[in-house]
């Protein structure tokens, strides 16, 4: 790197904050394929595409659009990610993970991570939505992370630890906005894996007995970076496809199955995530 991750964190932050008039937000929300429509509800929002802003990666994939959205969400104050970069497009881990410090460093304190995945638990169907209740981070333990290298101790500590990846509070709460709005919300564990191939089925019955819920190409890494700076973090799954466990359980899966199944699972997702925004203001005021 020519210039130190801190200095791209701050050469990221200060163009956003000079995009967006200064606002002040808390709440940091990424949304995963098929699911950024949620930022068209954002009233008064600024969007500001990545390719504008220093050091950021482009998005590639369809279904994300790419840009960095300062607005209200449901009264509350936020930025949003309509789109995200993964790994697979072959953005280096400081890269992909680069929004998620800029937010901290423009001073979030709530992180709304979502993703595309696909259905290990046999009890889910397409268009369920899953509460992240931990993670396996494949490619992170086996060093593929973005804490890999020289530590910076203004970002967090060297080993920090991953007890608690997503907030007990926030995974409360996420339930009864689920429960008040007749969302059915399963709970599981995801998998992060690198893509961008869908698992073969030996793989994914190594996943399940591995404990993992569902499984995607996205969120662990943003999650390690957000807790490495203490950021709490409330995540979805919305399940786009059954994953096969054989090969005789159906048709393979594809981009486009993905897709299709999103906006089932947007209108659930936005339910909650309103119901959600409403205790946290209601916790800081
Ligand atoms: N595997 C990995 N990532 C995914 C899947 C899947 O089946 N569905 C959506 N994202």
């Amino acid at each position: 790197m020519t210039s130190s991750l801190i200095n791209r964190i701050n050469e990221a932050s200060d163009y956003v904050r000079a995009k967006s008039a200064d606002r002040k937000w808390r709440v940091f929300i990424v949304l995963g394929s098929g699911l950024g429509d949620l930022a068209k509800q954002a009233q008064n929002a600024i969007k500001i595409p990545y390719s504008e802003i220093p050091h950021f990666a482009q998005s590639t994939v369809a279904g994300h659009s790419g840009q960095f959205v300062v607005g209200d969400l449901f009264g509350v104050p936020v930025a949003m990610m309509q789109g995200r970069v993964h790994f697979y497009e072959g953005h280096p881990m400081w890269q992909v993970t680069l929004p998620i410090r800029v937010a901290q460093s423009m001073g979030a304190e709530m992180m709304i991570v979502t993703n595309a995945a696909g259905g290990i638990n046999r009890q889910f169907t397409v268009a369920d939505v899953m509460l992240i209740t931990d993670h396996i981070n494949f490619l992170g333990l086996a060093g593929n992370n973005p804490l890999i290298g020289p530590n910076d101790d203004a970002l967090g500590p060297r080993f920090p630890e991953m007890t608690q990846p997503y907030d007990a509070e926030f995974c409360n709460w996420a339930r009864q906005a689920a429960k008040a709005n007749n969302v059915t919300l399963r709970e599981g564990v995801y998998a992060g894996v690198a893509g961008p191939f869908f698992e073969s089925p030996a793989e994914l019955r190594m996943l399940r007995a591995m404990g993992a819920d569902a499984v995607g190409m996205s969120t662990v890494n943003e999650v390690v970076a957000a807790r490495h700076g203490k950021l709490r973090v409330l995540g979805f799954s919305g399940i786009t496809n059954v994953a096969r466990l054989s090969a005789d359980e159906g048709p393979p899966p594809t981009h486009e199955e993905v897709m299709e199944a999103s906006p089932k699972i947007a209108p659930k997702l936005s339910a909650i995530v309103q119901e959600v925004l409403q205790q946290w203001k209601l916790s800081r005021s």
